[in-house]
């Protein structure tokens, strides 16, 4: 059982755009202040924000404990540190574990047992769970209890034991793995979105600012455009980018040395890596603009199906470049003209 700070990652491939959580602790713990502690100091997502806001805000009024909160939506889009804001503004103590940290039910209990009232227990990936622990919730999402068997053999008997009232605060890239009732359980739920560029531009500039890198405007929103709605993505690069002009003297970052940084990275236009360009060429040459099945466009490009589906094709779909359909995904006239734009662009350079 482990109840930690630090994120278990079910994304682990080498990509531009992908960071593991692991690096991503490890860069959060030089440089700490680059999550927001507070709803005011986290930008965008400004429907899920509000909404919690309310929910949060009632809930301390009548010193009520906060209903389930699921949350749900593509990686690297902020689910963890709204759960950690929601816990701040509570004045919560906040619990963090995984769904796979959690082998057995009995562990859960020893979880749940140990909570004090009020507090958030935060669990990430909760599509994860096992059957068999995801069931020990129910009831202690539902009436504070968890049933334990004392005893073994004939003898075994189940308990009922109470627990504090707490809030649960899960959180998801598939919410489509999530039972109906588990759903149903999670009174609060919160898609997240895509962030837009104006958004990122300004969390951009929060974190240039946070690390001391001077940054022009024109600089952030081509970083902006440019991080897949992502502000993990945005993050990282605003990093790479740092990098590029300590290393070559620059005193900050302006418009020519992001677009530099991003160029070598392999990062077009749109904000796509290779990866996502050749799902699209691939789709495109090899299976007539589709549709083609998942599975297979996956064995083709040489990746695993759910990278496929909870990575790259949220973005693509999200840009309308990709279509999802019953018998596969098909490239779009958006995603042709993309192609054909920056096959364009190399053809000019070269
Ligand atoms: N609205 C925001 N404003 C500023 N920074 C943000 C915002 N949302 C996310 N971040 C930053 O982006 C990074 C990723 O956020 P977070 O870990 O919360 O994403 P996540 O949705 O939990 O990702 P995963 O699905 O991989 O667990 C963090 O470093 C966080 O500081
Ligand atoms: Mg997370």
């Amino acid at each position: 059982m482990n109840i930690s700070d630090s994120d278990s990652n079910s994304v682990s491939i080498e990509r531009v755009v992908s960071l593991g959580e692991n690096e991503e602790d490890l860069i959060q713990r030089q440089e700490p202040s680059l999550r927001p502690m507070s709803f005011d100091d986290y930008p965008g997502q400004e429907r899920a924000k509000d909404n919690l806001k309310v929910y949060v805000g009632a809930a301390k009024k009548n010193d009520r404990v906060l209903d389930h909160v699921i949350l749900h939506g593509p990686p690297g889009l902020g689910k963890t540190t709204l759960a950690r804001i929601i816990a701040n503004d509570l004045g919560s103590s906040f619990h963090q574990t995984s769904g796979p940290a959690i082998d057995k039910p009995g562990d859960l209990a020893g979880i749940l047992a140990g909570l004090e009232a009020g507090s958030i227990l935060f669990i990430d990936e909760i599509h994860r769970l096992s059957i068999a622990v995801e069931e020990v919730l129910y009831s202690a999402m539902e009436d504070f209890f968890v049933d334990i068997l004392v005893g073994q053999g004939p003898t075994a008997r189940a308990l009922k034991m109470p627990i504090n009232p707490f809030t649960l605060v899960g959180a998801t890239t598939k919410m489509s793995l999530l039972s109906g009732p588990f759903m149903s359980r999670f009174g609060i739920q919160e898609r997240l979105e895509f962030y837009d560029k104006n958004s990122l531009a300004e969390i951009l500039k929060r974190s240039a600012h946070l690390t001391n890198i001077a940054i022009t405007d024109t600089a952030a929103a081509e970083l902006a455009q440019r991080s897949r709605g992502t502000p993990r993505v945005a993050n990282r690069f605003l990093r790479r980018a740092r990098d590029f002009a300590d290393f070559h003297d620059r005193s900050g970052l302006d418009f020519e040395s992001v677009s530099i940084t991003l160029d070598r990275l392999g990062v077009d236009s749109a904000g796509l890596d290779q990866m996502d360009r050749r799902l699209l060429v691939t789709i495109r040459d090899r299976y007539d603009g589709g549709p083609v099945g998942v599975e297979t466009l996956a064995a083709t490009v040489g990746e695993e199906r759910s990278t496929v589906e909870d990575v790259y094709e949220p973005y693509l779909l999200h840009l309308g470049f990709l279509k999802r359909g019953p018998r596969g995904r098909e490239i779009t006239d958006l995603g042709y003209q993309h192609l054909n734009n920056i096959e364009t662009v190399v053809r000019d350079n070269s």
